[in-house]
């Protein structure tokens, strides 16, 4: 019987250690499995690391809140951390080591490069926010040759961040199989996310109309709506549950991310809806396959 400390995960703090460790791994035949993460971890994450768990014998999970892709003036001072609680759920799951690096091991002092997977990064979210795929790619890059995993998981949850995370992989060669992970959603449909802390007990009573916002868009299509009349529904959805600005709702070519603007989709076509709507003081995110 093993005892507590031995399922507990092992802790590397910097880039040597951690490399030191994957080539260990390596050696006697593992195969990596990787969750990047930025902490406050919940239901959807440890689905994530379940995932990468049935696929390779090592697991393991970063924890960095990555100031790159926080712009100034949003939430990287009150994004939620708890290192602590992180560690146990870890532990509980069958993590075999936890990434906890400081920024300096990121973000050597002096540093000058960064990785931009171009057009990709520059629609819908990367249109509201847009250092924030550039801030993702350059920090999963550095992770990736940090952690030097031979499959990584991201959740469908940020569909726009996976399919970037696809291309950057493909375009630069990292030897690495990516997984999406299906998104874990709450019993109304509201996707689980860290950001959903920011909710009040009221917005977050309105927030499942994010889901079915999108679920009602698809099944619309599916009946053979035109686009802009489905998601002109969605978005009047969003209005009437209290939502206040929506940034984006849109259906597109789930690999290219060309916008699908008009008519309905041709028999076969799928495309993905993506919605980005503000609740009070916290944006929220969510997206959907719809298909003909
Ligand atoms: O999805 C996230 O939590 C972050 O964007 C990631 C992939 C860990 C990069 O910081």
């Amino acid at each position: 019987v093993k005892s507590e400390k031995d399922l507990s995960p092992v802790i590397l703090r910097t880039r040597a250690a951690m490399q030191a460790q994957a080539r260990a791994w390596r050696k006697t035949g593992e195969v990596i499995g990787f969750v990047p993460t930025m902490g406050a971890l919940h239901d959807g994450h440890l689905s994530l690391l379940h995932t990468a768990k049935a696929q390779a014998s090592k697991c393991v999970v970063s924890v960095f809140v990555n100031p790159a892709q926080f712009a100034p003036g949003e939430d990287f001072e009150r994004y939620p951390r708890d290192e602590a609680k992180d560690l146990e759920l870890l532990a509980a799951a069958g993590c075999d080591a936890v990434y906890l690096p400081d920024i300096e091991e990121i973000y050597p002092r002096g540093n000058l490069t960064a990785v931009s997977v171009t057009d990709l990064s520059d629609r819908l979210e990367g249109r509201c926010r847009p250092h924030f795929f550039y801030g993702v790619s350059t920090v999963v890059a550095r992770l990736f040759l940090h952690v030097l995993p031979d499959i990584a998981v991201f959740g469908e949850k940020d569909y726009q961040q996976l399919q970037i995370i696809r291309r950057m992989v493909r375009d630069l060669g990292f030897p690495i199989e990516i997984i999406g992970g299906p998104t874990q959603r709450e019993s109304d449909g509201l996707a689980q996310s860290s950001r959903n802390a920011y909710l009040s007990p009221e917005e977050r009573q309105a927030a499942g109309a994010v889901f079915s916002a999108l679920h009602r868009a698809s099944v619309r299509l599916k009946l053979g709506a035109a686009v802009e009349d489905a998601l002109a529904e969605a978005e009047a959805h969003l209005k009437a549950a209290g939502f206040g600005p929506v940034d984006y709702f849109s259906a597109v070519d789930p690999d290219t991310f060309e916008d699908i603007s008009s008519g309905p989709l041709a028999s076969g076509q799928t495309a993905r809806l993506l919605v980005a709507a503000w609740l009070g003081r916290t944006r929220l995110i969510d997206n959907l396959s719809a298909s003909a």
